[in-house]
């Protein structure tokens, strides 16, 4: 028996799933320690937009480690985070005109949520937040509430209140919710706010479109609820614009990010906070004590550069086309066959839990890392690194619609 199965908790879940050692790792490919090499469409739910190991990623941390840069303050100021506060401002919030603030917070999405929703409520003087049905926002208790997946809920141990779940992407759902609003006998009052993602990853890649979207947001400013986008997962570049949101017209007031904002596996979070909601905030008041991660912010400045010309975004659209373009054979030959996302995170609905979960074993023992999400875990969800050449998408893609293929016959 490993040294996983006789000591580590109940609880390890992709260890059970991907039963390999992993050693090394570049770019989209990881190696295990028998030198086995898997291509790499999970990126650490998120977290490698730039890809494992990403050579100026590391060379530039390795420069801040070999000058003995600050690794650990808190909250104070250091030269990594002014570089990476400059360089977020003006490569992200300056050219859309956004005058948002930064918070830290402890580096992981969740926390960033938690601090979302207690400003809002601190801000609205109202309890209540919309969530919505599908959604994941994390594994804290706040956070948690507005998790909609009720295997996680569960394991709480105490009521998840204060936060409703509506209808994703369902415009009749927020007439629904509007005309409550308005009529003071409805028994329902306005949220102190409306938190989303535009497009739900775990909840099996169900994409918000731009007229919803606006709608939603037009709701909450009539309300005077805050609206929260969790760009935890699908920010950061990954459905090709730096935010899901670019170019459809809506202004969050919040916007939580974690993941890909640090980039390379060490870990940050950040909300971006409007200044009116901003000033309901006293210094110290949500801390953390790892909120000051230099390391991160040394790699994040560097993710930066990515975004300081067109080229990038253009590649992830070229390689979601080039993704759709090899899958529709696929979906043209099984009609009960579904894809859905935006940019390089597409998810594949297979209608079916169990047979996901054969496809991802088989994608495994192809050498594919691959994970399902969605109810009952029916949805395949690609997304790849956001660098991955397209020789490894072309080639993790063939293991992907082998694998779809064999399984699906073996159902039929
Ligand atoms: C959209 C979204 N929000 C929040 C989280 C929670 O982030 P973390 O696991 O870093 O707490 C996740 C994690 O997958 C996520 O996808």
């Amino acid at each position: 028996m490993s040294i996983f199965e006789q000591r580590e908790s109940n609880i390890r879940a992709y260890g059970r799933m991907y039963p390999a050692v992993f050693s090394t790792a570049k770019n989209a490919r990881q190696m295990d320690d028998q030198g086995r090499e898997y291509i790499d469409f999970f990126a650490g739910a998120g977290v490698l937009n730039f890809g494992h190991n990403n050579p100026r990623m590391k060379r530039a941390m390795i420069e801040y480690l070999e000058q003995d840069g600050v690794l650990h303050s808190l909250d104070m100021q250091t030269t990594a985070k002014a570089k990476f506060m400059q360089r977020f401002t003006d490569v992200i919030l300056a050219p859309r005109n956004m005058p948002h603030r930064m918070q830290f917070m402890g580096p992981t999405g969740t926390n960033a949520v938690e601090a979302a929703m207690k400003l809002a409520r601190r801000a609205t003087g109202r309890h209540d937040i919309v969530a919505f049905c599908h959604g994941f926002h994390g594994m804290t208790l706040g956070a948690l509430a507005a998790t909609a997946n009720q295997y996680f809920r569960g394991a709480a141990g105490v009521p998840l209140l204060h936060v409703q779940h509506a209808e994703f992407g369902c415009p009749q759902t927020l007439q629904e919710l509007a005309s409550r609003y308005r009529d003071p006998s409805s028994g329902v009052t306005p949220p102190a706010a409306f938190l989303l993602e535009v497009i739900q990853a775990e909840g099996g890649v169900n994409v918000a479109d731009a007229a919803w979207l606006r709608e939603l947001a037009a709701l909450a400013k009539a309300v005077g609820s805050v609206l929260i986008v969790d760009e935890i997962q699908v920010g950061c570049g990954r459905t090709g614009s730096y935010f899901s949101f670019d170019g459809m017209g809506i202004e969050p007031d919040i916007i939580c990010l974690a993941k890909g904002i640090g980039g390379v596996g060490t870990p940050m979070a950040m909300n971006l906070v409007h200044p009116e909601l901003d000033r309901h905030w006293s210094p110290g008041e949500h801390t953390g004590t790892f909120r000051g991660q230099n390391l991160s912010f040394v790699a994040g400045a560097e993710a930066l550069s990515y975004f300081q010309t067109h080229h990038f975004m253009d590649e992830v659209a070229e390689k979601a086309l080039l993704a759709q373009q090899q899958l529709q054979p696929l979906l043209d030959a099984d009609h009960s066959l579904q894809l859905r996302g935006k940019g390089l995170i597409l998810g594949l609905d297979v209608g079916d839990g169990e047979r996901a979960a054969a496809i991802v074993k088989r994608c495994f023992d192809e050498g594919l890392i691959i994970a399902s999400c969605g109810t009952g875990g029916r949805v395949l969800k690609l997304i790849p690194p956001l660098t991955i050449p397209a020789e490894d998408l072309v080639e993790g893609l063939d293991i992907l619609i082998n694998s779809v293929r064999s399984v699906m016959e073996a159902a039929a």
